[in-house]
């Protein structure tokens, strides 16, 4: 079976004061149907970046400067925009970190949902498209949703608000939804809760989810497979369990040692790693984790490491 989603060898750099950023370089990464895929890394790791470029979604001043990304057989990169624009919305949705910023303060929050059905799926009847919001409110287990239809955002907490955007991303039964973030700004009572709500949509729908996010303990409840990400590249990627057990990675490796346990409650952000993410207009040359790795040695400073088998998953790292 074809995966849903397979990114190949994408290269997306930024044109910033007269560089050029190679944001996310030569990244190959797939998702199947019915599949999340956690999406990990310090901060200007390349995440965001490479969750908007599957919509078409960058700055205006990126560029692709190669690969493909093959959505459901079509590639993204080289479709028309007249494509893009049917496929946005409707079979990829978007979950961003801020919901406010998602959502229009001055229109209720059903009418907003709805328009996505008048706009993608052509309905017309308020009836049916009442419905059909009541019906998505309620499977995120908005409470009293006929009351909360009608009304206006500022009315509604940031989980209640986030709650309204997921239900509003499953309104068209998107293949894909990709999640940045998605609850990294509520709290943490708040955040189980929507972790729950993705788990269930995958269940009920076979919806794909990117989920990009700094929290280990997250993409461990949710995620089957979880990509690593340093400095524009995947540096592993293979199955959630066996990635966070037993990683290949250097990388990988330091960024999980610290991280507390989730039966002792905690939030299991990503450590910080002595060192600094390199400077992307000109990345260290080799392997770009070799000014920070303990392992390194010349041949690092080298020699680019390709992605290979190691074990049961890909890792990035020549000592491997
Ligand atoms: N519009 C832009 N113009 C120039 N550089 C950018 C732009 N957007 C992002 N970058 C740079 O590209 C790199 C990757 O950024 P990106 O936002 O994809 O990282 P991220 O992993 O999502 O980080 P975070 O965890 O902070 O959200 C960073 O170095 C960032 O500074
Ligand atoms: S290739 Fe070398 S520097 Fe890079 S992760 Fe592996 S050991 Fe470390
Ligand atoms: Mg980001």
């Amino acid at each position: 079976m074809l995966p849903l989603l397979e990114i190949r060898n994408l290269r997306i750099y930024y044109e910033y004061e007269r560089k050029l950023l190679r944001a996310v370089d030569n990244v190959s990464l797939t998702i199947d149907e019915g599949e999340i895929v956690g999406i990990v890394g310090e901060s200007g790791s390349g995440k965001s970046t490479l969750g908007l470029a599957i919509g078409r979604l960058l700055p205006s001043n990126a560029r692709f400067v190669g690969g493909e990304i093959v959505f459901n057989g079509v590639d993204l990169v080289k479709a028309p925009e007249s494509v893009l624009n049917k496929l946005r919305g409707r079979e990829i949705a978007y979950v961003f970190q801020d919901p406010h910023n998602s959502l229009n303060p001055t229109i209720k929050v059903g009418y907003q949902s709805g328009e996505v059905l008048r706009h993608h799926l052509m309905i017309k009847s308020k009836r049916e498209i009442f419905q059909r919001v009541i019906r998505a409110f309620k499977l995120v287990r908005i409470p009293d949703a006929e009351r909360r239809f009608y009304s206006y955002p500022h009315e509604l907490s940031g989980g209640m608000k986030q709650r309204v955007v997921i239900s509003t991303a499953t309104l068209t039964s998107p293949k894909l939804i990709i999640a940045d973030e998605p609850t990294s700004a509520l709290d943490v009572t708040i955040q189980r809760q929507l972790i729950n709500i993705f788990s269930d949509l995958r269940e009920r729908f076979k919806t794909s989810i990117m989920l990009i996010t700094h929290d280990i303990g997250v993409v461990a409840e949710l995620a089957d497979k979880v990509a690593v990400m340093y400095a524009g590249k995947i540096v592993e990627f293979g199955d959630v369990y066996r990635v966070l057990e037993d990683p290949q990675h250097p990388y990988t490796q330091l960024l999980l040692e610290s991280v507390p346990s989730i039966s002792e409650g905690g939030v299991a952000t990503l450590k910080s790693i002595p060192g600094f993410i390199p400077d992307l207009a000109n990345p260290p040359p080799g392997c770009r984790f070799h000014p920070r790795c303990p392992l390194a040695d010349e041949e690092c400073r080298i020699k680019e490491p390709d992605m290979r088998v190691v074990r049961d998953r890909y890792v990035a790292c020549i000592k491997r």
